[in-house]
């Protein structure tokens, strides 16, 4: 019967243009008609339909279904993510045969279109697909480099919420990302599991809209041999024992960034607290971990309310850390529930992770080229630890001592890196010292005041660059636009003001 609408609304269109006499032209004379309906697959004619009129030509533009767009254009990431429509939820439902490294079960994704769809993608590295439903209806899917093609039996109509199931297995690839020369990302199962997915890793361990524009809430439906813990981004809403099997159900209920979402497998030892408000702190440790593994969080509800204090309030309903089996000296600020190598605990860098949940995680970023907004706030969020554990003085010197090194080092400008500097140190460095620089020029309560302000705009949202100067221009009344552009694109070092 949907099929039919069409041309009923197209002959109603031309009856509604034949009694133009009665009605103002300014009403009658719309320049497109949008008709959202369901119909045969897209001919470019079939886009825009021009009707002869006694009043001319009329194009009504009927919305044909046409397949998303397989990215989501960004600079240096164009196939991350793909267009067409807005995850909102995913359910990701697996067995993790953790002896083997081998995954099986199902993501549920449910979904909205922005646009008419008569064919969508998702983002999905290696692993098998066996089968797609798109409601309920068994759907067509092809595979093409990471892009997951799903072509459904029937299209999907404009701002239509739909659900797609995808069933799959395997053992998830390490992810080659072109941030990085040889490290890879995603999921890492050969000592129990841990998954490091920054930027570009989600997609080695589940289908995803794999960019943080399109953020969604998860729950995570694990099931693994039981005597392994089972960690998640989120809650822990419960736990079932079936035979040698547990399932763990762990909710996050605040859009996350798909490379923010987070799974640990393994024996660790559950450290749990109350900080701030009552708000669950959950560290997982490995089993035999010392004090010089450990002593780096034990500030961690004291951090949270500083940060909170300085910046806006903590953003979501819990917080934690695991120590993962990984070497490297390296962590990740996922949603929630960071995740560290044994070899980078110290009091400095936890502090740097639970800033990102800040910045990073509840304002995402809107291009992967911005990334100086993650890791130079983070960066000067060490600072602003340093300042306000053992004062004024020993702040400064943690910056200057920062700025002096970016300045030995010629360090190239933080605020448009190539994709491969994504993480080098000058983002991180002359990133924070744009930020100190900008406090030395407005002073600390203007400036604290942008921090704020900017918080509390993009908050479980995305933003750029010119998002946060337009802030600091707002709050603060002068123009910044050079002095920050001078800080963030010049080539040459600034001097501090
Ligand atoms: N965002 C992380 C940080 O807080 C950096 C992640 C770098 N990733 C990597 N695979 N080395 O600094
Ligand atoms: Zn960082």
């Amino acid at each position: 019967m949907k099929k039919h609408i069409l041309p009923v609304l197209v002959i109603l269109t031309l009856a509604l243009l034949s009694c133009r006499a009665v009605i103002p032209a300014t009403r009658l004379l719309p320049t497109a008609t949008i008709v959202a309906t369901r119909q045969a697959p897209a001919t470019p004619t079939a886009l825009a339909t021009a009707i002869a009129s006694p009043l001319g030509t009329v194009v009504v533009a009927t919305q044909s279904p046409m397949p998303g767009a397989d990215g989501l254009g960004d600079e240096h990431y164009p196939k991350m993510g793909n267009g067409g429509y807005d995850a909102i939820h995913y359910t990701l439902e697996l067995t993790v045969d953790v002896a083997n490294n081998k995954i099986s079960g199902a993501v549920t994704l449910e979904a909205q279109a922005k646009q008419a769809l008569s064919a969508f993608n998702l983002d999905l590295h290696g692993l098998k697909v066996s089968a797609v439903t798109v409601n309920a209806a068994s759907a067509n899917f092809s595979r093409q480099d990471d892009e997951l093609i799903i072509t459904p039996p029937q299209s999907i109509l404009n701002e239509e919420k739909f659900t797609v199931v995808i069933q799959y297995s395997g053992t998830p690839q390490p992810v080659s990302d072109a941030a990085f020369a040889s490290e890879q990302v995603g999921w890492y199962g050969d000592t129990g599991v841990y998954v490091f997915s920054e930027p570009s890793g989600a997609m080695g361990w589940y289908p995803v809209n794999n960019h943080p524009l399109d953020k969604a809430t998860y729950t995570f439906r694990i099931t693994a041999p039981k005597q392994y813990q089972v960690a998640a981004n989120g809650l822990l809403k419960s736990e079932d024992i079936n035979g040698t099997m547990r399932t763990s159900v762990w909710e996050e209920s605040y859009p996350m960034a798909s490379y923010l979402a987070t799974l640990i497998i393994g024996k660790y030892k559950l450290v749990s607290e109350s900080g701030p408000n009552g708000l669950p702190i959950r560290n997982y440790f490995p089993l035999n971990a010392g004090g010089d593994i450990t002593g780096g969080f034990n500030r961690t509800s004291e951090m949270i309310s500083y940060y909170s204090q300085v910046f806006g309030p903590y953003p979501f309903d819990v917080y934690g850390a695991a120590v993962v089996p990984m070497q490297g000296g390296i962590a990740l600020e996922d949603q929630t529930l960071s995740i560290f190598s044994d070899d980078a605990t110290d009091e400095l860098t936890v502090a740097h992770e639970l800033s990102h949940q800040w910045f990073g995680d509840s304002i995402s970023l809107k291009s992967w080229k911005d990334i100086w907004l993650n890791e130079g706030f983070a960066t000067y969020a060490e600072a602003l630890w340093v300042e306000h554990t053992k004062g004024k003085a020993a702040g400064d010197e943690y910056m200057r001592g920062i700025y002096n090194d970016a300045k030995k080092h010629n360090m190239a400008a933080p605020g448009n890196p190539a994709v491969g500097n994504t993480f080098s140190g000058f983002v991180y460095e002359r990133g924070a010292c744009a930020l100190y620089a900008l406090r030395l020029k407005l002073g600390d309560e203007v400036f604290f005041k942008v921090l704020q302000d900017y918080y509390a705009r993009y908050q479980y949202s995305n933003a750029s660059t010119d998002d946060f100067i337009a802030v600091a221009e707002t709050t603060s009344g002068q123009n910044l636009k050079d002095f920050l552009n001078d800080w963030l694109f010049s080539a040459k070092v600034p001097a501090l003001p």
